[in-house]
């Protein structure tokens, strides 16, 4: 059977690249290019497998088999499956290593509703408890745990997680297990998610944890704002991230960066570090444009962001901790923010609460050392800042640069309300708070280059269609 087209397009791809790729991939009718950290030598189709797009027959069976198959082929150059056009009802599946899953730009993948399909596995070691509930968590749509190199990519296909079922549950107190999250990636290193659309997730939309060299891009992410959890981006536990150009719209914050839950995080100590973000367009009504937290047991250090863009969310960057967090937030730099009617600029909150159990250290105070921001315009504004640190534990370093706060009419309030905090300012309006004194000072922002900012994209090809 001739189930994998691998010369052709992967000649084709080279061919393409060599010379006007016009004629020739008229000629292949189906050929689609798509940029990727890796190639693949081997390629399927959905429906190779026995996959039906008709929106109604479960696929789920295709996947997982598709996939099971496709992971012989990692030591052989790996293997790519094509998502065809079409509507494809699927449940949950895991994916393999040297792997890319292509879902083309008029393809769907609807998410199961049936709790049936879904895997129970442990809460996460750095949480000790499932954030629905207690117990066990539903798996991930689309779940990866010890891969290396693997891609989700698409010519900005679309994933319908068909949320709605799920949120009604949790809000009804229904649940008993914690609701499934879009993509999860786990104990990972090289992984690619880019130009999807990613809509209804049940909760969370992205979330790669224990994993290193994160590439994230191009994504559109859309959720109701009254949908409960529904998370952008959530990296956790991640080492060399970059998240570039996403859209999104969300009824929570659009990213969080965390690492673990009190006593389950600081045990297991696994900080995010060197993130980078750029070119972020959020709305997010009830939440955070940029969050640290509340979840930071394992640490969060060196987080670059940039060129972030924001209409009509709560805050702009939003630190949250608690004590029992223990850990740290440092080293963390922000330039070029343009928010628009938001309810605060910057939000710091020592005393977040929420823990997992009752046995969380009393005495793990969290350190905040060291975050930076400048070049940020707000517009209508109800609170330029509230920047409460924890009696006894001053969050320190804190500068300001080069910031234009425009205050919105019905704001009565003062605009600064600081508490517990150290730090200068510099060009800032309206006028600081006392504790950060004018100094005349450009607040920092690295200059070197992360490693994973070294990561090059491949341009590679795939037949749409059987031939
Ligand atoms: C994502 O799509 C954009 C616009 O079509 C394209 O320029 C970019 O190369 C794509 N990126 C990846 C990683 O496929
Ligand atoms: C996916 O991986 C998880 C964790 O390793 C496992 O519990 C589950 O059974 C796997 N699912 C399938 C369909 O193989
Ligand atoms: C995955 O990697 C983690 C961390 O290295 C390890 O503890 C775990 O046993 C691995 N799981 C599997 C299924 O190999
Ligand atoms: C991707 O699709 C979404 C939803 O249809 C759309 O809003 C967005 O503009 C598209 N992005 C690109 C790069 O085409
Ligand atoms: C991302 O932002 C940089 C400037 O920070 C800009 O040069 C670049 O064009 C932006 N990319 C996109 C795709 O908007
Ligand atoms: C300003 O913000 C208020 C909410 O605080 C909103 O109702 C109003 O529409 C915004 N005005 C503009 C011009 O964006
Ligand atoms: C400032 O914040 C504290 C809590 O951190 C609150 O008790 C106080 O009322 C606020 N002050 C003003 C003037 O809003």
């Amino acid at each position: 059977m001739e189930l994998y087209h691998k010369s052709t397009c992967h000649f084709l791809g080279k061919l393409i690249i060599a010379l006007t790729w016009g004629i020739l991939c008229l000629r292949a009718a189906e050929c689609i290019e798509y940029e990727a950290l890796s190639c693949r030598k081997h390629t399927a189709l959905l429906t190779d497998f026995g996959g039906k797009g008709d929106g109604k027959t479960s696929n789920t069976e295709a996947f997982r088999k598709a996939i099971h198959e496709l992971s012989k082929f990692a030591t052989d150059g790996g293997a790519q499956l094509i998502v065809p056009p079409g509507k494809w009802l699927t449940g949950p599946f895991n994916l393999t290593s040297k792997f890319t899953l292509y879902i083309h730009q008029d393809a769907v993948l609807l998410v199961s509703q049936d709790e049936a399909e879904w895997d129970l596995i442990p809460p996460l070691p750095s949480y000790g408890i499932g954030r629905d509930n207690p117990g066990p968590r539903f798996i991930s749509f689309i779940f990866g745990t010890n891969l290396t190199d693997v891609v989700i990519t698409g010519g900005n296909g679309t994933i319908d997680g068909q949320g709605q079922l799920w949120w009604t549950k949790f809000r009804q107190g229904q649940m008993k297990n914690t609701r499934p999250y879009m993509i999860e990636i786990m104990f990972s290193d090289h992984v690619q998610i880019s130009n999807l659309t990613l809509i209804n997730s049940p909760s969370w939309n992205v979330h790669p944890i224990y994993s290193s060299f994160v590439i994230i891009n191009g994504l559109t992410i859309l959720a109701p704002f009254h949908a409960p959890n529904t998370d952008g981006i959530d990296p956790d536990s991640c080492s060399n991230t970059r998240i570039e150009d996403c859209y999104i719209v969300s009824g929570d914050d659009c990213i969080a960066v965390k690492s673990g839950y009190d006593e389950y995080g600081i045990a297991f100590g696994m900080p995010t570090k060197h993130l980078i973000i750029r070119n972020l367009t959020c709305i997010s009504p009830s939440s955070a444009v940029i969050a640290l937290g509340s979840e930071m047991s394992g640490g969060i250090q060196d987080v670059r962001a940039e060129n972030i863009g924001a209409i009509g969310s709560e805050s702009g960057l939003r630190i949250k901790t608690a004590i029992g967090r223990g850990a740290y937030v440092k080293d963390v730099f922000v330039r070029g923010m343009t928010l628009q009617t938001m309810k605060y600029t910057f939000w710091i909150t020592g005393d977040y609460g929420a823990h997992p159990d009752d046995h969380y250290d009393r005495k793990a105070i969290p350190v905040i050392q060291g975050i930076n921001i400048k070049d940020t315009v707000a517009k209508n504004v109800t609170i330029a800042g509230k920047l409460a640190g924890i009696d006894g534990d001053t969050f320190n370093g804190i500068c300001l640069s080069n910031v234009a706060i425009e205050m919105s009419q019905q704001a009565n309030q003062l605009p600064w309300n600081c508490s517990n905090i150290k730090g200068v300012s510099s060009q800032v309006t309206p006028q600081p708070c006392a504790l950060l004194p004018h100094k005349k000072i450009d607040c920092p922002f690295p200059t070197d280059t992360l490693p994973v900012d070294n990561i090059q994209f491949q341009t590679c090809a795939a037949a749409t269609t059987m031939h």
